[in-house]
């Protein structure tokens, strides 16, 4: 089963740590955020995206049954279960005529709240189905234009990951279907930019020890922001668990599957990135204007030579409004290779996104990083 993403609303600490110890007994439970009352839920919901809140009935300032009246007008698909301490007739009435889909009374069974997040999720999941149905086709490009992406860059700290996960997210937004793939095993941390903390990993499906289907591929898979993210091990020695021959098969299916397939890479060349660059149908070859990076990305180029990916390969400019000294067109001119792209520096946004956990694409997308990164959407056609 996809996993059910879940917003968790409390004015209590201890309250919301309990109910996500219960929550997370449960595999194919996402917890995406939690909200301290019913505005701060509102506002997150926006962002986070759940499937159900599971929100308290007895909050100060805005009450869950206010909450859950908000949310039926601001947020009509996402389901809302209420828990409360009693289980008044009158309390259960106005909760149903406020919109909520289920209320639980406490104390809560691990049992009991696993059927509930089920239940309600099946039925949003039929409700959003329903409403996909009745609009008209969005027209999807075919099958076989489906791409994976690698980004890659014979540096560390050049921002390959950073770049991964905002542009998976802009091309999300523009209605693609996207999915990530964090093939950085030992110190990957895709995770941490999106606010993913997998319970399973790459790692974890390679023990299934058969080949992967469609479905085993999507109980791994963690959604955010309309991207499906396959995350790196949680321990960098489980790492070596994750081996090439399973790993063609995961984009096999992601190909099949998805319109863009993007996969982050360490900033060596291992065998998982070097099948990654070989199964891949563009790379994103990322660099900054500074000398080592400079240094490193020739060798890089000429082993993309000597692999015949070159013509895969497509330069990208990280930072470039930067350091001064070195231009663009030395660049150009040393590698013998265009820029086919270019992200400008914003210390300040991408720090606080990755504090956050939000991608700078939604936290500020009139910015101009965030600007640069929907150009590149451009180079991915
Ligand atoms: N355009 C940018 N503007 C400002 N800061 C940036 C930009 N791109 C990247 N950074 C900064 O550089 C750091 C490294 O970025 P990132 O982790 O994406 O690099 P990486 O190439 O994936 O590194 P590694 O090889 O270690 O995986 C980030 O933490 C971020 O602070
Ligand atoms: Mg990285």
């Amino acid at each position: 089963m996809k996993k059910i993403k879940i917003l968790l609303v409390d004015d209590n600490d201890n309250t919301r740590a309990s109910i996500r110890q219960l929550l997370e007994l449960d595999d194919v439970v996402d917890i995406v955020g939690e909200a301290a009352d019913g505005n701060e839920a509102l506002e997150k919901a926006g962002i986070l995206e759940p499937e159900l809140v599971l929100m308290d009935i007895n909050m100060p300032k805005m009450d869950g049954i206010e909450a859950t009246r908000k949310f039926s007008q601001q947020h009509p698909h996402i389901g809302v279960i209420l828990i409360s301490i009693n289980d008044e007739i009158q309390n259960f009435r106005r909760a149903m005529l406020a919109g909520a889909k289920e209320y639980l009374v406490k104390p809560l069974s691990p049992e009991e709240i696993s059927t509930a997040v089920r239940q309600v999720a099946e039925l949003s999941r039929q409700k959003v189905a329903q409403g996909k149905s009745a609009e008209p086709d969005r027209p999807q490009p075919p099958p076989n234009d489906n791409k994976l992406i690698t980004i890659f860059g014979t540096k560390g700290g050049v921002g390959k990951s950073v770049i991964c996960t905002n542009l998976a997210v802009s091309a999300a937004q523009q209605h693609a279907k996207v999915a990530m793939i964090d093939l950085d095993v030992q110190f990957g941390d895709l995770s941490i930019m999106v606010n993913v903390n997998p319970r399973k990993t790459i790692a974890e499906m390679m023990q299934e020890g058969e080949k992967p289907s469609r479905e085993m591929l999507e109980s791994y898979l963690y959604e955010r922001y309309g991207v499906q993210l396959l995350s790196a091990p949680n321990k960098p020695e489980l790492a070596e668990m994750v081996v090439p021959r399973r790993v063609q098969e995961i984009f096999d299916i992601c190909r099949q599957e998805y319109t863009y397939t993007f996969v982050d890479t360490p900033s060596f060349i291992d065998e998982l990135s070097l099948t990654a660059l070989e199964q891949s149908d563009l790379i994103l070859l990322i660099i900054t204007l500074d000398l080592p990076t400079i240094k490193n990305v020739k060798k890089g180029i000429d082993i993309l030579k000597s692999l015949q990916l070159l013509n895969r390969a497509r330069l990208i400019l990280n930072r470039s409004s930067g350091i001064a000294g070195i231009e663009p067109h030395d660049i150009e001119r040393v590698l013998d290779m265009k820029i086919k792209g270019e992200i400008p520096s914003d210390g300040k946004l991408v720090v606080s996104s990755l504090n956050q956990g939000i991608p700078f694409v939604r936290m500020n997308p009139k910015a101009p990083i965030s600007k640069g990164i929907q150009s590149l959407l451009r180079v991915l056609e």
